[in-house]
C-alpha cells in the first residue's frame, strides 16, 4: 500500500489532531503518501482531499479539535454517497482510509470497507463507549474538563449553602458522569447504566443537610434526562437551594491531556502498521495497556461496558 488517506468524523474530541499527526508522519515514515480528508465523509464524497507532508501536522499535537474539522453526512448513508466517494478516492488513487470517530464513523467504514476499500477505525470520542477498548481518544481530557468546572462550583456551592445538578455528556454512556463523580465525590452519581433511585438521591442529601454539609453535587449523565427537569424535582422534593449547570460543548475542547496524546499517538501509528499488514475492517484499540483491534462491525454488536464496581465504590464513599 503506497497511498492512504484519514479523516476525522462525527464530534470532535480532544486528540483527534494528536492521532492525526501519528497517522500521517508513520505513513510518510514508511514512504507512503497520505492525503487528509476534510470534513468527514462529506468532504470525502465532494473531494475536499489534500495530500499531507510531514509539516502539515506540525504543532497540532497539543491542539483541541481537528485540523481536518468534521462533520455528520447523511447523503454519505446512503448507496449513492458512497459510490460518489469511492469515485473521489480511485481520482486520488488512495487504497486504504483511516477513520478517526465514533461507533457512526466505523458504520461508514465498514461500508467502504465492503465495497473493496479497506479501513481501519480509530476510536475518537469524549463519550468513550467504543466496546473493544478501554479508553477513547479524548475521554480523560474532557473528563478533567469536568473535574476542573466541577471544583469551581463546588467554591460557589458551598459559599451560599447550595446543592448542584451538574449535567455532562456521554450520550447514551455513564462513563464521563462516572468518572467525574468518582474524582469529584459527588453525592450521587445517575448513569444511564443503573435505574435512577431518586428516593435514595434525596435521603442521601437531607441526610448531608442533617449532618451541616454545606453544599451537594449530583451529576447528571446526559443519557438519563434532563438536568432542568432533574433540578426541579429536588427543590420540589427538598426546598434546598438547588442550582443546576448543563456543561455543553465545553466538554468536546481544550488541549488533550498527556493520556490522551499519547493514546492517540499510539492509535494512530498501529492504524498505519494495519493497513501495511493488509488489513481491512478492523477498529484499533487499547486493552489493559496493549493495542489491540477488532473486527469493527462485530465489536460494535457489543453492548459498552461501565466498571459498576465504581459506581458501587462511589456510593460507599458518598454515604
Ligand atoms: O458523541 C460526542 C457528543 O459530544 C455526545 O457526548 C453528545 O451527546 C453529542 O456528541 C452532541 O452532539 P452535537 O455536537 O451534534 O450537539
Amino acid at each position: 500500500m503506497k497511498r492512504i488517506g484519514v479523516l476525522t468524523s462525527g464530534g470532535d474530541s480532544p486528540g483527534m489532531n494528536a492521532a492525526v499527526r501519528a497517522v500521517v508522519r508513520k505513513a510518510i515514515f514508511h514512504d507512503m503518501e497520505v492525503f487528509g480528508i476534510y470534513n468527514g465523509y462529506q468532504g470525502l464524497m465532494e473531494g475536499n482531499i489534500k495530500k499531507m507532508e510531514l509539516g502539515s501536522v506540525g504543532d497540532i499535537i497539543q491542539r483541541g479539535g481537528t485540523i481536518l474539522y468534521s462533520a455528520r453526512s447523511e447523503e454519505f448513508k446512503t448507496e449513492q454517497g458512497q459510490e460518489k466517494a469511492i469515485e473521489q478516492l480511485n481520482k486520488f488513487g488512495i487504497e486504504g482510509l483511516i477513520v478517526i470517530g465514533g461507533d457512526g464513523s466505523f458504520r461508514g467504514a465498514e461500508k467502504l470497507t465492503k465495497k473493496g476499500y479497506p479501513c481501519i477505525g480509530v476510536p475518537g470520542t469524549i463519550d468513550n463507549d467504543i466496546p473493544g477498548t478501554d479508553y477513547t481518544i479524548g475521554f480523560d481530557t474532557a473528563l478533567n474538563t469536568i473535574i476542573d468546572a466541577i471544583d469551581k462550583i463546588r467554591d460557589t456551592a458551598t459559599s451560599h449553602e447550595r446543592t448542584y445538578v451538574v449535567e455532562v455528556m456521554g450520550r447514551n454512556a455513564g462513563d464521563l458522569a462516572l468518572w467525574a463523580g468518582l474524582a469529584d465525590g459527588a453525592e450521587s452519581i445517575l448513569i444511564p447504566e443503573r435505574p435512577d433511585d431518586f428516593e435514595d438521591v434525596i435521603n442521601k442529601l437531607k441526610r448531608g443537610q442533617a449532618r451541616g454539609k454545606k453544599h451537594s453535587i449530583i451529576i447528571l449523565a446526559e443519557g438519563v434526562g434532563n438536568g432542568m427537569e432533574y433540578g426541579q424535582r429536588i427543590k420540589d422534593a427538598t426546598d434546598m437551594d438547588t442550582r443546576v449547570t448543563v456543561l455543553g460543548h465545553i466538554q468536546r475542547g481544550g488541549s488533550p491531556s498527556g493520556f490522551d496524546r499519547v493514546l492517540a499517538s499510539r492509535l494512530g501509528a498501529r492504524a498505519v502498521d494495519l493497513l501495511i499488514e493488509g488489513k481491512a475492517g478492523r477498529m484499533v484499540g487499547i486493552q489493559q495497556n496493549k493495542l489491540v483491534d477488532h473486527d469493527i462491525i462485530e465489536i460494535l454488536t457489543h453492548p459498552h461496558e461501565i466498571d459498576l464496581n465504581m459506581y458501587k465504590l462511589s456510593n460507599e464513599l458518598s454515604i
